[in-house]
């Protein structure tokens, strides 16, 4: 009789590699978390590639990386076009963000994570490092509620109105930029409250999606694609809606998005049209934030706080760990 056991492929993404990616966040949390407050972005961000692509590479994937940290001979590793894996397995999309808020990790605030997601292959939208706008909004509302290209100010009218509240009830998470100011002054023009946060949009996205705990009803800005897409994958697990579109200001960066595919550089993109197949999504805390505690060196042990969904079930799963081991650790 065979002891082998065939799983099918699907299976093995949605269920068995949903532990493998926490193993994968973890790692690379733990590593940039050894440089936390260090004032050194780059040696914090390159921590946290070197482990995540360590871990990576045990994986029982054929993984190609389409968001990755900068394009081919731009960046050192886990560039968009690197495969991963043990190159037996599913064939899968891996997007990475290895350090997501390298500045807050440098400087040790609040909201640093170390966050990735994995999708059947071809199916994650392949974007270029660039800039992209961002809408978000939770669960519950019909969709087309709000919209990309609506004034931010009508926006927070619609929401207001399709949550049964006033204006006033809502609170847009915005980052602090310069260019955001005219959606600043129209968000608070409605009476409506803006959160500002100086870093870290995939986190201030995935805050639209539980308003009841987080305070939050709507992400709107300008911030990096690769986390568009990220964000636009947790959202795809725990439901919420997303228009992007990419800032395709030059010819350069028009011409960077055909080869990947990009035929329309001013299409406005859904959940779906970033993430259309079954997917993953992971992310541990690096510094102490709302969505996970960071990193915590104990004199035996390192605790972490991991948050892992599943599109297929919707499942939601916070995992506090307790490494023991720590001499494996401290190969990071
Ligand atoms: P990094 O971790 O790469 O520094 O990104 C942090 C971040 O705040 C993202 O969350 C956001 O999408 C992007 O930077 C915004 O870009 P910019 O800082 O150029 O406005």
């Amino acid at each position: 009789m065979s002891t082998h056991i065939s799983v099918p492929p699907q299976l093995l993404l949605e269920r068995i590699l949903t532990l493998e990616l926490v193993r994968v966040t973890e790692r690379a949390a733990v590593s940039a978390a050894r440089l936390r407050g260090h004032g050194n972005e780059k040696a914090a961000d390159q921590a946290a590639v070197d482990a995540m692509r360590r871990e990576l590479n045990k994986l029982p994937i054929e993984g190609t990386v389409v968001i990755g940290e900068g394009e081919r001979d731009e960046a050192p590793m886990l560039f968009i076009g690197e495969t991963v894996g043990l190159k037996a397995g599913p064939k899968v999309d891996i997007a990475v963000d290895p350090l997501e808020g390298t500045t807050l990790c440098a400087k040790n605030m609040p909201g640093a994570i170390a966050t990735m997601a994995m999708a059947d292959g071809g199916t994650l939208l392949h974007a270029p490092d660039v800039y992209m706008q961002k809408l978000a909004i939770g669960p519950g509302y019909s969709k087309g509620v709000v919209e990309l290209d609506a004034a931010p100010a009508d926006n927070v009218r619609r929401l207001a109105k399709a949550k049964g509240v006033d204006p006033s009830a809502i609170t847009v998470l915005v980052l602090d930029r310069p260019r955001h100011a005219d959606i600043i002054n129209g968000v608070r023009s409605t009476g409506a409250a803006v959160r500002l946060i100086t870093d870290g949009d995939v986190a201030g996205v995935i805050h639209c999606a539980d308003p009841e705990n987080t305070g939050v009803d709507m992400y709107i800005g300008t911030g990096g694609a690769p986390e568009g897409v990220l964000a636009a994958v947790a959202l795809r697990c725990i439901g919420g809606q997303m228009q992007c579109r990419l800032i395709l200001d030059s010819e350069e960066k028009r011409e960077r998005a055909h080869k990947m595919g990009i035929k329309d550089p001013k299409q406005i993109y859904g959940i779906e049209d970033m993430a259309r197949g079954d997917c993953l999504f992971a992310a541990t805390g690096v510094t102490d934030g709302s969505l996970l505690s960071g990193v915590k060196f104990r004199k035996d042990v390192i605790q972490t706080e991991t948050v892992v969904m599943r599109s297929v079930t919707g499942t939601v799963r916070y995992i506090k760990a307790e490494h023991r081991q720590l001499d494996k650790f401290h190969l990071d």
